[in-house]
């Protein structure tokens, strides 16, 4: 891998976009590594939470690459699409929570990724937005959906008609990021968030992203049936009556197995 980078500390994966010739922009390659990573990642039963974020100090990911899609035709445009849909839609559904740590410019693409995490921390200094009417094009890694579903119909148009930049307070008053932090205290917020999830039981915390995020795309009735489902899977699990006990009896669970 060239242009990512995956470290582990512990049971939390940190994912680092690194393409620092182009502030981190998104081209084929490294949507094909992240493509691989991403299926090392969803095997890999240590990992309970994954953290990504950009390289440097002033980027996340500055958008898909201008460079490759100058020359693109309709047809090469859609694979790119398909790719970057594909690879976005796997960190959505990866099995464990994904936080995005926002280090700067999180433009089109850069925003699209931030937008297909669980939960997003950006430093003060971050910047979104969705700038592609701009260079003549749409979103193309999801925007134009996961925008609408996580800031509401209404500013999701106005950012992607306007292609205009916000800034991080702007980004949290609409709901965009969950959390601002300093830029020399982004990391150590991510790991801390992250420390504080995989702390619960794996299994727990695994299935109530399933529900949420399939019942998301349900109707009420057909969701709760299936929040029904995943409810009573966890009472397969060695948590479940190792915590119910430990409670029962005042006392804390040491250490979840699964
Ligand atoms: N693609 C390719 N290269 C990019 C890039 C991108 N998205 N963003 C930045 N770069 C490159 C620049 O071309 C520049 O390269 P050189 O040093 O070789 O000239 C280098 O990164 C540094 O960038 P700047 O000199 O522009 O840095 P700056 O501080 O002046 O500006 C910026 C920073 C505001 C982020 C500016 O780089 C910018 O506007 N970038 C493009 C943002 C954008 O429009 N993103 C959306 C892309 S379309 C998309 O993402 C489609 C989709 O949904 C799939």
């Amino acid at each position: 891998m060239e242009n990512v980078i995956l470290k582990k500390e512990g049971n939390i994966g940190v994912l680092t976009i690194s393409r620092p010739c182009a502030l981190n922009a998104l081209d084929f390659k490294t949507l094909v590594e992240l493509d691989k990573v991403l299926d090392e990642l969803e095997g890999d039963e240590s990992l309970y939470v994954l953290i990504i974020t950009g390289d440097g100090e002033k980027s996340f990911v500055a958008g898909a690459d201008i460079s490759q899609m100058k020359d693109m035709n309709p047809i090469q445009a859609r694979n790119f699409s398909i790719l970057g849909n594909k690879v976005f839609k796997k960190i959505e559904n990866l099995r464990i929570p994904t936080i995005a740590a926002v280090n700067g410019y999180a433009l089109g693409g850069g925003c699209e990724l931030a937008l297909a995490c669980d939960i997003r921390i950006a430093c003060e200094g971050a910047k979104f937005g969705q700038p592609e009417v701009g260079l003549g094009i749409t979103p193309g890694f999801g925007g134009t959906q996961r925008l609408t579903r996580i800031v509401g119909l209404a500013k999701a148009k106005e950012l992607i008609f306007t292609g205009e930049i916000i800034d991080a307070n702007e980004a949290l008053r609409i709901g965009l990021v969950n959390k601002i932090v300093k830029k020399e205290e982004l990391m150590e917020a991510a790991l801390k968030l992250a420390r504080k999830i995989a702390s619960n039981a794996p299994i727990a915390v695994m299935l109530a992203k399933s529900s949420i995020n399939k019942g998301y795309q349900m109707d009420i009735d057909t969701a709760v049936m299936y929040e029904t489902e995943v409810f009573s899977q966890c009472f397969s699990t060695e948590d479940q009556k190792d915590a119910m006990i430990a409670f029962l009896e005042k006392r804390k669970v040491e250490k979840f197995k699964n």
